[in-house]
């Protein structure tokens, strides 16, 4: 069997980032919203820099409108995933691009998006579960808003909070009432950083945001001192390598650090982060690491089990998913 055949647990993957193009388009001319500028006449995502980044797929946004949108893009979002070989996704849903932040309209968005996940649960297999995601430069009221509207649907399907944006925007601490309320409430924590900050952005994750997991968080690499203490800590990385190569966080896949990341003892797992843009799939990503790095069915298997005991989910699933992953690699 191929390693791109093993059955897959992805922790990092932006709802709106796993557009398909083509899925905006339609969207797009059915609602005659000008979209020029966010795309190349390949019909892909252009972009030039992680900033321009952000403003193309803030824009790209603009298509969704409504929970119904939501809800058809997690199915087509989920049956990419599904054809990868993924058996349990978290994905980042954002309240801002989902009702601007209003809780009456979260609901709804949500409602839309849970259907929508109990039927690909259904028919494919795969399991979703929602991460909500403060955008950094959004700023810390907004961070407030999208902490409340967590708080107030955490449960079976919505489990954790997870800031993503502009890394350079503001201190982690300034986003401390935000991961408070959310942590109180019962929420699992995981914040981008050490993607295009360094070591001392992810410090301030740990120490002032008190998570468990870091978004990327590959730029650890760069501090010995902070290594170890992720390896003695057992803080899961969240680590996109096709997304950090396509946004030159890396210029090339053997620079890469998952691999010594993972010699030094960092519990590393593997994401695509938003596929369509860095021209990336689950498979693709296994096809590289193991190219570059030598990965075989094992590698991997550790890889997805270190991903399931990390995953925001009840302790059922968790078991279900390690049975289904030690038995493909039996
Ligand atoms: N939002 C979507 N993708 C992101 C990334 N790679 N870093 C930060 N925020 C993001
Ligand atoms: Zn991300």
């Amino acid at each position: 069997m191929s390693v791109t055949d093993l059955p897959k647990v992805e922790l990092h993957l932006h709802i709106e980032g796993a557009a398909p193009p083509a899925f905006i388009r339609g969207l797009a001319k059915e609602k005659n919203i000008d979209l020029s500028g966010v795309f190349n006449e390949d019909g892909s995502y252009a972009f030039t820099d992680f900033w321009h980044f952000l403003k193309v797929y803030e824009a790209a946004t603009e298509a969704l409108k409504t929970p119904e949108d939501f809800g058809r893009l997690t199915t087509a979002v989920l049956q990419e995933s599904a054809a990868n070989g993924v058996i349990y996704t978290e994905a980042f849903i954002s309240p801002d691009f989902c009702g601007g932040g209003d809780l009456g309209a979260w609901r709804e968005y949500l409602h839309a998006i849970e259907e929508a996940a109990r039927a690909a649960e259904v028919k494919d297999g795969i399991i979703l579960k929602g991460i909500v995601t403060p955008v950094r430069h959004f700023g810390p009221e907004n961070a407030k808003k999208s902490a409340l509207c967590a708080a107030e649907t955490v449960g079976g399907f919505i489990t954790g909070l997870g800031m993503g944006g502009d890394e350079k925007f503001g201190q982690p601490g300034d986003f401390a009432y935000a991961y408070d309320m959310a942590r109180e409430a019962g929420l699992r924590l995981t914040c981008h950083a050490g993607e295009w900050g360094g070591p001392d952005s992810i410090r301030a994750c740990l120490d002032d945001l008190k998570v468990e997991r870091i978004g990327h968080g590959v730029r650890a690499i760069e501090d010995p001192a902070l290594v170890e203490r992720l390896a003695k800590d057992g803080i899961v990385l969240e680590v996109c390598p096709g997304s950090n190569i396509a946004l030159g966080v890396y210029s090339k896949w053997s620079d890469h650090p998952i691999e010594k990341l993972r010699e030094y003892g960092v519990k590393v797992t593997i994401s695509t982060d938003d596929p369509p843009f860095f021209h990336t799939t689950m498979k693709r990503e296994y096809d590289r690491l193991a190219e570059t790095f030598g990965y075989n069915a094992d590698s991997f298997t550790e890889f997805n089990i270190t991903a399931a005991h990390a995953a925001f989910c009840d302790a059922d699933t968790r078991a279900a998913l390690i049975k289904r992953l030690e038995t493909a690699n039996a």
